[in-house]
Formats: structure tokens, C-alpha cells, sequence
């Protein structure tokens, strides 16, 4: 690939995330999140961080502001926070894909809405694995700081099943529900609302427990299959296509199976999608260890 500025993806090093961070609280209040919400966030970001090598692991460390003292996890819904800043931004946190197809292509689907090739969260995820290339380099164009968040956000919301949806409905945002009794959107119930009622039920409303049972899950149950999570095509640092299509997948067979506008969303559909909700955080934790653990060595 040629190497030049990307104005796709700018990059400001002009403002630091420090000064800017008391006022993106505000815009955060009654914020429509985009990706997982909060916690399925701070999942993936934990798991990650988990498992990443020594290498990776101090980058990591060098390259978080210092007020994240060295979590990861903390910072890892920033790139929701910066949507008005940068508003560039805001086509790379998903994938829109013709309705009902129920395939990916990266040629045919990651562009924005005015066309704009690349600019989806497969691309956005190459360009900022790309950027974290340049650690250690006496010099880059880019802000690093901002690469690492970006990528940590992106790979949890490749998985977020809707997050490569159908292009009518906006992955399902335009899909009007009722969760329980509440209504609501079927993009925010995957975004949020599974995630929420399995902590209240089943992890004391705490969003540690939720990552240790995952956790476990990955080194018991699922540990056959980790490896192949983790496998990329020789020479790839990182492969969201496989991302994104799985991602494709799970929306048409779980997310948008069985539901239309005004669909009661309960007890049924909580029980069994919440195992790929659990599935998804895993994989993407997975990945992103696996690609930092590459990025850095
Ligand atoms: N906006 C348009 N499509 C979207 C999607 N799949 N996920 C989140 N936001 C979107
Ligand atoms: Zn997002
Ligand atoms: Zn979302």
C-alpha cells in the first residue's frame, strides 16, 4: 500500500485528549452510543488486555494518556466521545450491507454514505492497525495515542452483530421494539440492553463479574476454538473481514430473526441471544490482544 497522509482517517495531533476530555463529558450525558455500549466495551478492552505479551503490554501502557493509568479498558468507549469533535468518525464505527443478503463484501460495502471507499470499521481498523505500525519509529505523522483508541473501540463494534447490518434500518436502529415492557430500538437491545439485564441478573449489576465469566469461558469451554479466533491470513496483522462477516451473519441468523417493527423483545429472545452476545465480547477481546500482540511484536 502507498504510504500517504490519509485525509479519510485524519488524525489530528493538535489537540490532546487531556484538555479536550471534561468538555466531551458533557456531549456524553443522553448520548446515543454507537457500538457496544459502555460495558460490552470495557469488556472486550479487559479481555484484551489480559492477553496481550509484554511488548504489547508496555506499548499499550506508553501509549495511554496517563490518566488512564494503564487501562485500557477505561478508554475504551473515547472514540464514541469524539463523534461531534471529529466527525469524520462517525461512518467508521459500522458497516451497512444491502438487505436481507446477509454477505459482506469489503469492495461492495465499506464506504460511507456518500460512497467514500474504506471509510467503514473493517477499513478503519486496517488504517489504525496500519498507524500503530510506526511505534518506535523516530518519528510518524500520526497521533498514536488516538490510533490505539480507535482500534480497541473498532474491534469491539465489528462485533457487535448489528454494527454490520442491513442499510435500510441502520442496522436495526430504525427497528422500534419494545425490550420487556420498555421501548426501545433493536440496535440499542444489542448495543446495551442484553449486556444491562444479564449483569442485573446473573453478575450483581457489576461489570467485573460479567469479564470473569467470560474470561473463564475463553481458557474452558471455548479454548478449542481460540485459536482459530485468532488466525489471520499469513502476512495480516488483522482481518476484519472475517469480522465483519461473521458479524453479517449472527445479525440475520439471531439479531433480526423472528423480529420486525414492534416486536416484543423478552425473556426468549434475551436467553438465547445473550450466549452470542457473550460469544461476540470474547472474539472480539481475542482479536484485539491477537492484533496488538502483532502490531508491537
Ligand atoms: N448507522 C447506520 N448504520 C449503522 C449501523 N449498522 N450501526 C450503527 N449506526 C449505524
Ligand atoms: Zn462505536
Ligand atoms: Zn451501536
Amino acid at each position: 500500500m502507498i504510504n500517504h497522509p490519509t485525509p479519510t482517517f485524519p488524525n489530528s495531533q493538535m489537540e490532546s485528549l487531556r484538555s479536550a476530555l471534561p468538555l466531551l463529558l458533557l456531549f456524553l450525558l443522553p448520548a446515543a452510543v454507537h457500538g457496544w455500549g459502555v460495558d460490552g466495551h470495557y469488556t472486550t478492552c479487559k479481555i484484551a488486555q489480559g492477553r496481550l505479551s509484554p511488548a504489547a503490554s508496555n506499548a499499550v501502557k506508553d501509549l495511554l494518556p496517563k490518566y488512564a493509568e494503564g487501562d485500557l479498558a477505561s478508554q475504551c468507549s473515547w472514540a464514541d466521545h469524539v463523534k461531534f469533535r471529529y466527525h469524520w468518525s462517525s461512518a467508521l464505527h459500522y458497516i451497512d450491507t444491502p438487505d436481507n443478503l446477509c454477505t459482506y463484501q469489503y469492495t461492495r460495502d465499506c464506504k460511507d454514505e456518500d460512497g467514500v471507499a474504506g471509510r467503514c470499521v473493517a477499513g478503519a481498523i486496517n488504517n489504525y492497525t496500519t498507524q500503530l505500525l510506526d511505534y518506535g519509529k523516530q518519528t510518524t505523522q500520526y497521533n498514536l495515542t488516538e490510533a490505539l483508541l480507535f482500534l480497541s473501540h473498532f474491534m469491539g463494534d465489528i462485533h457487535q452483530p448489528l454494527h454490520v447490518g442491513f442499510t435500510s434500518d441502520r442496522g436495526g436502529n430504525s427497528i422500534n421494539v419494545h425490550w420487556f415492557t420498555r421501548k426501545s430500538e433493536l440496535h440499542h437491545v444489542w448495543d446495551d440492553s442484553i449486556i444491562e439485564t444479564a449483569e442485573e441478573r446473573f453478575y450483581d449489576s457489576n461489570v467485573e463479574n460479567l469479564v470473569n465469566a467470560i474470561q473463564t469461558n475463553i481458557t474452558k469451554e471455548w479454548a478449542d476454538q481460540v485459536p482459530a479466533w485468532e488466525k489471520c491470513a499469513r502476512n495480516q496483522n488483522t482481518c476484519p473481514n472475517i469480522y465483519a462477516s461473521e458479524g453479517i451473519k449472527a445479525a440475520c441468523s439471531w439479531a433480526y430473526k423472528g423480529v420486525g417493527n414492534d416486536s416484543v423483545l423478552g425473556e426468549d429472545y434475551f436467553l438465547s441471544r445473550l450466549p452470542i452476545v457473550n460469544w461476540r465480547l470474547a472474539q472480539g477481546g481475542v482479536r484485539l490482544a491477537a492484533t496488538l500482540n502483532k502490531i508491537f511484536g
